[in-house]
């Protein structure tokens, strides 16, 4: 999750840009930078780091104009580096961009580009900016704001994949073309010009008055007048709208917490986590990182996920993924046992950290300690350029952008997500057949539609969380690929409404846990339809014999759920392995509204951290 600021006015932009780069620090950043118009000339400045490292240097070099444009990056593409900050510029370095979201086709387009485009960084963007600039040269004569209007329109339209884009030409001088698709941009209306961003946060201290940008719309922005048309080159007609939200308000994109605002984030970074890793045709996932050739991935005898806490229970459904896809043994492995455990470990073994800060000090130690004993050492991690990132020998991002409130989220659905690609793209080299592998790509493709069937029942489950908030226990059963979902609700609840709570596998109750149910201890049960579907509706059986209240998560369609659970909530069905993806959504709610009716601090519960980077 990248941030774009833009100005075009009577007043200086570099202060303005600087300021508003601030604001957005919130959704993450690791380089930024800024470029200013001056008359014909176009000054850039780019660094690595906090904004304040830009700050100092655009202080240095003065950078005078009233139009520019700044961007935060949360790398994607590329590395950490200036090179690749943006805003980037073309092949003539007349024209500059910056740009959020992922060009997901930009091979073909470099391809297509030729040999003679010479690119200086390795970002997606870049290779856009480069598209522009061919459309341009295509253009007959002086360049115009329409004839550049023309030439991002045919630009974008060659595009496949996301963009939140502003473009500004140095032969069209005070003109900002800014373009959405998937990827969100707000433009500010002020009394002095116009305000561009990601969201409204950085034009809140100058204006209240927004455009909201749709998306496959293009508007061409000027110091005093602004046109929007869509990739027809038709005109829209844009309303001016007023918002009321204060700057932390904005930063939460009017939810109430991060940790609100997060949860229903995860329908479109799940998309970021899977966009551009898999091909339908041939059934199978390409994470690229895994940096393995297929000898050395038909060498791995067992995998070992690495990861503490949620991470952890991510990486326990991507073992029952491992295993039923691609028939290799797998383990998950806690962190801070792994380290001290003398752990058996050797060349045929592949070990994946997960963690979502990539600075866990135990995932980072254990996976030292298996790259020493020689296992493949990759990383399934969420933010760009920490150390786990840095220290293994490959791995995948899991694109789910900053996440700030400490019980993680849509980081959990994200290493799901990968995790099951990694699984595939085994499987399909070993056992799974290309049928199964069209099958579960498509059923990857309908869970954000899916996740977002379960938002829109967020009322409903605040209300049954409302009835669970006064008890002072719970236990959370599963069985499958959903007992790691309960160790998963589990972790949330009691982490952010501090009641105590347990997760076991349906069938352990018996065994020594059900001693402690009765009418004031209630059991959540996830009971969707799976292959152990019988098993788990008579675990419940069991426990509504012991008269403990049952609160169940049912397939959509199970009507006879009813009879079992004093309150039921519906998930839409889709593959076995992918059920955590939905199920678990129902339980954050579920958590989070019962931490809410409790009054706790949810987005900073207390004695946590987010990122636990001590033993
Ligand atoms: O940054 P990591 O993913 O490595 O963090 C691991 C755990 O500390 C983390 O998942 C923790 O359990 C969360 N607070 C759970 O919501």
């Amino acid at each position: 999750m990248c941030g774009i600021i833009g100005y075009i006015g009577e007043k200086n932009a570099s202060p303005i840009l600087i300021q508003g780069l601030r604001k957005l620090e919130y959704r993450g950043y690791d380089s930024a930078g800024v470029a200013i118009q001056d008359g014909d000339t176009i000054a850039r400045v780019r660094s690595v780091g906090k904004i304040e490292n830009l700050a100092a240097r655009a202080a240095t070099e003065k950078l005078p104009g009233t139009v520019g444009i700044a961007h935060t990056r949360w790398a994607t593409h590329g590395g950490v580096t200036e090179e690749n900050a943006h805003p980037h510029t073309d092949q003539s370095e007349s024209l500059v961009l910056v740009h959020n979201g992922i060009v997901e086709n930009y091979r073909e387009i470099k391809e297509q580009l030729g040999s003679e485009h010479i690119y200086n960084s390795e970002t997606d963007s870049e290779i856009l900016a480069h598209l522009i600039g061919e459309h341009i040269k295509e253009s007959d004569g002086k360049l115009t704001e329409e004839s550049f209007r023309l030439a991002v329109e045919c630009a974008l339209k060659e595009v496949r994949g996301t963009y939140g884009l502003v473009v500004m030409h140095k032969d069209v001088p005070d003109y900002l073309i800014v373009a959405r698709m998937g990827s969100p941009l707000v433009i500010g209306v002020g009394t002095d010009g116009y305000y561009i961003a990601s969201d409204a946060t950085p034009m809140l201290a100058y204006t209240k008055k927004v455009i909201f940008l749709e998306d496959g719309e293009i508007a061409c922005v000027s110091k005093t007048d602004m046109q929007t048309f869509n990739l027809k080159d038709e005109c829209v007609v844009k309303c001016v709208e007023e918002i009321e939200w204060n700057q932390e308000q904005a930063e939460k994109q009017g939810y109430e917490d991060f940790m609100l605002k997060e949860i229903h984030d995860q329908p479109t970074v799940f998309e970021d986590a899977i966009r551009g890793r898999f091909n339908v045709e041939e059934g199978t996932a390409h994470l690229g990182g895994l940096n393995m050739t297929e000898e050395e991935m038909h060498s791995v005898k067992r995998i070992v996920l690495i990861a503490c806490g949620t991470a952890s229970y991510a990486s326990m459904v991507g073992k029952y993924a491992f295993e039923r896809l691609a028939g290799i043994p797998t383990e998950v492995d806690v962190a801070s046992e792994f380290r001290y455990r003398d752990p058996i470990i050797d060349k045929h073994t592949l070990v994946f950290g997960v963690s979502q800060s990539g600075e866990t000090a135990d995932t980072l130690a254990a996976l030292r300690e298996a790259k020493r004993k020689g296992a493949f050492v990759r990383g399934i991690v969420n933010v760009v350029g920490s150390t786990i990132a840095r220290e293994t020998d490959g791995g995948t991002y899991i694109h789910a952008g900053p996440e700030l409130a400490v019980a993680s989220t849509k980081a959990y659905t994200n290493m799901v997500a990968i995790l099951l690609l990694y699984a595939l793209q085994f499987g399909r080299l070993k056992r799974v057949a290309l049928a199964t592998g069209e099958r579960m790509l498509h059923a990857l493709l309908e869970i954000p539609q899916k996740m977002n069937e379960i938002l829109d029942t967020a009322e409903q489950i605040k209300t049954i969380a409302k009835v669970y908030a006064n008890y002072d226990h719970m236990f959370f059963i599963g069985r499958g690929i959903n007992y790691p979902v309960a160790l998963e609700g589990s972790i949330k609840l009691k982490e952010i409404s501090y009641i105590h709570s347990e997760a076991y596998p349906g069938g352990e109750l018996k065994h020594g846990p059900m001693a402690l149910l009765s009418e004031n201890f209630p059991v959540f049960g996830i009971m969707t339809k799976d292959q152990l579907y019988d098993k788990m509706r008579s675990n419940i059986e069991e426990v509504r014999a012991r008269k403990a209240p049952v609160i169940l998560i049912a397939s959509q369609g199970d009507d006879t759920a009813k009879e079992l659970g004093e309150h039921v909530m519906y998930t839409p069905k889709t593959m076995e392995l992918l059920q955590p993806l939905l199920n678990t959504v129902i339980l954050q709610l579920f958590s989070y509204y019962v931490a809410k009716e409790l009054g706790r601090d949810v987005d900073r519960p207390r004695n946590l951290a987010k990122s636990v980077t001590v033993e």
